[in-house]
């Protein structure tokens, strides 16, 4: 049977949990054919325990984002398991605790900065250090919550995934020249260890029980997974700097 990405490599960051929405992107990916690699944070063991349960075996590499040894060991490391890559998935995201659920105009800029270097510098970073695997070209896909609103408790989280959504708009001006396209998926609220971490996710989520015109599973990462193999695949050969809401289409209601 073929799929969608055969014969593509495909480097998935951001496999925690089977919660994870990166856990299926992997899975759909290697359904659709691809040869997938892993990358875990912040312990090679849980993401390993986690890739047993794909369809696959797959490797997985230890690499903290903000960790620059990491980032520029991981080509290497890479290119020893799969040669070369033909996609990356930036599904990476962090804010500390007082960044988050209401404390918007007491938090200290060291817990923004946090945020934004682990949430949205990386994926310049991530892309950099995967570029020399990339020379025939390729697809790079990060995941964001929509930017354009301020929602209830998301607090730095909004400015950081506002700085992502841009980053992936330069990144795609710039590497657009070799061949490379950068896009984003806006998710819905899924619940994963990320959105654990929000203190009041439920109440941020319950718009979606209100407001989704198609029906929205939180317990489902799956259509995010799908739609990330989507835009790794050649189905969008002249995509990019694009955001795609995968949100059963509560960006576009008004009231
Ligand atoms: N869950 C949601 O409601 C939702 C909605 C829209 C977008 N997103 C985004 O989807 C992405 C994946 O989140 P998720 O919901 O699957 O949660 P998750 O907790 O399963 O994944 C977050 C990942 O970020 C990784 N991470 C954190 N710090 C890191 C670092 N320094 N270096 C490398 N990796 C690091 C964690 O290891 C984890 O795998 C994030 O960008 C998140 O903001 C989530």
């Amino acid at each position: 049977m073929s799929g969608i990405l055969d014969g593509k490599r495909i480097l998935i960051t951001g496999v925690l949990m089977e919660s994870s929405i990166a856990f299926h992107a992997a899975k759909v990916a290697q359904e659709q054919g691809a040869e997938v690699i892993l990358t875990a944070f912040p312990r090679p063991t849980l993401t390993e325990r986690i890739a047993k349960k794909l369809p696959k075996p797959a490797k997985v590499i230890e690499l903290d984002v903000t960790n620059q040894e990491h980032l520029d060991r991981l080509a290497g490391l890479v290119r020893e398991e799969l040669g070369s890559l033909d996609g990356v998935v930036h599904s990476i995201g962090f804010a500390p605790q007082d960044a988050l659920g209401g404390n918007f105009l007491n938090t200290p800029f060291e817990s923004v900065s946090t945020a934004m270097h682990v949430s949205a510098f990386s994926l310049k970073s991530l892309a950099m250090a995967c570029k020399p695997l990339m020379s025939e070209g390729g697809s790079i896909v990060g995941l964001t919550f929509d930017a354009q609103y301020a929602w209830p408790q998301y607090d730095w989280m909004g400015p950081a995934k506002a700085a992502l959504e841009a980053t992936s708009r330069y990144l795609a001006r710039d590497l657009g020249k070799d061949g490379l396209r950068c896009n984003l998926i806006s998710a819905g609220p899924i619940r994963s260890m990320a959105a654990k971490s929000i203190p009041g996710f439920e109440e941020l989520a319950d718009v979606w029980n209100t407001r989704a015109p198609l029906a929205w599973d939180m317990n489902d990462p799956e259509p995010a997974g799908r739609s990330i193999v989507a835009l790794l695949s050649d189905f969008f050969p002249r995509t990019t700097g694009e955001i795609i809401h995968v949100d059963s289409g509560v960006h576009m209601i008004g009231a």
